[in-house]
């Protein structure tokens, strides 16, 4: 219990339906917030410093104002999990010319860790947002996906921005690096299952994987950039005329083209195969790949089925509902945190 200012701010996973990768290259991504949130706490603390913990990783430590880290909890790891949450809260304050004395920063997560399902930038969002909250009183979007995009530059170098991007503004969207979004019209009720590998994975090494192969095949790759930006043209008209059967068989061709570059595996492959002999209207891996997770699309009401054949094939899998709410202030106050 904190007598301090606080406001507790979540935000929402994301799930690629198109275009991961090809996007850090320019090719827009459609992608899909979920109805799983990570959530930050930010209340004002006097001396200066930025505690920053995630019990549920038992990670935790101090910054001072020029970003030196003193580990309490989860040693040296600690550091690397935590530095972007405190370059999020900076960014907002940079960008707000605020100065809070100093904070404490508790982040939690019902969103699985290096799975593609974009925690991190939840987690960078949430922290941006009730920093927002604290300082100005107002959820500046703009502001705040900015700031959990220079976060995510300390995770992988070149991130496109759709992760902070369907974080910080939810629902369907199609994001174009440099550019932004485009809220999606949808024809139909998209049902969607996630499965995990249980096979955590960097986002940052998958993508210099990608990168070394365009520059070890230029001409093919940007026939295979060509290839990403039909089967996204092809998707948007789909999703509008709420063609579900065309939409799979365009998520099939697209986890085709990622396996084209490296990023499926063994496991990813064991449980797209598993939800598409069990109906799946289509199935790919969804986010970095290289384990993680992939997703279903399913005729309505089908999606317990798909879910049990996901598992039986080895991994663990439920049910998401697209979430149209983006990062929101869940509460604040003065007192009683
Ligand atoms: C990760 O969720 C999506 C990638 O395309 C990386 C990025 O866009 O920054 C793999």
């Amino acid at each position: 219990m904190t007598t301090s200012r606080y406001a507790v701010a979540s935000a929402p996973a994301k799930v690629i339906l198109f275009g991961e990768h090809f996007v850090v290259y320019g090719v827009p991504a459609l992608v899909a917030a979920i109805d799983l949130r990570a959530e930050a706490l930010l209340a004002e603390r006097e001396d200066g410093l930025i505690y920053i913990g995630a019990p549920d990783l038992g990670l935790a430590g101090y910054f001072d104002a020029e970003g030196s880290f003193r580990p309490e909890e989860g040693g040296k790891e600690a550091e690397g999990a935590l530095r972007p949450i405190f370059v999020a809260v900076r960014e907002i304050w940079r960008a707000l010319k605020a100065r809070p004395s100093g904070v404490n920063v508790e982040v939690r997560s019902r969103i699985p860790v290096a799975a593609g399902l974009g925690s991190s930038a939840a987690v960078a969002v949430s922290a941006a947002a009730a920093a927002s909250w604290l300082s100005a009183g107002r959820l500046e979007e703009e502001l705040i996906f900015k700031a959990a995009l220079e976060a995510e530059k300390l995770i992988h170098i070149t991130p496109s921005g759709v992760d902070p991007a369907i974080s910080t503004y939810g629902g369907l969207i199609a994001y174009k690096k440099g550019e932004g979004i485009r809220r999606l019209e949808i024809g139909a009720h998209l049902e969607l299952v996630v499965g995990d590998t249980g096979l955590k994975r960097s986002t940052g090494a998958l993508v210099a994987a990608v990168r070394a192969l365009k520059d070890r095949r230029p001409g093919l790759f940007s026939k295979l950039l060509e290839a990403a930006e039909e089967l996204v043209d092809e998707a948007l008209g789909a999703l509008k005329e709420g063609n579900l059967r065309a939409l799979g068989e365009l998520m099939d061709i697209s986890h085709g083209l990622l396996a084209s570059i490296g990023v499926s595996n063994a496991a990813l492959e064991r449980l797209v195969h598993a939800a598409r002999r069990a109906g799946a209207l289509g199935a790919k891996l969804t986010g970095a790949g290289g384990g993680g997770c992939m997703i279903a699309l399913v005729e309505p009401g089908k999606g317990r089925e798909v879910a049990k054949a996901i598992e039986e094939a080895g991994g663990r899998a439920f049910l998401a509902a697209v979430s149209e709410e983006g990062v929101r202030i869940e509460r604040a106050g003065p007192s009683g945190a």
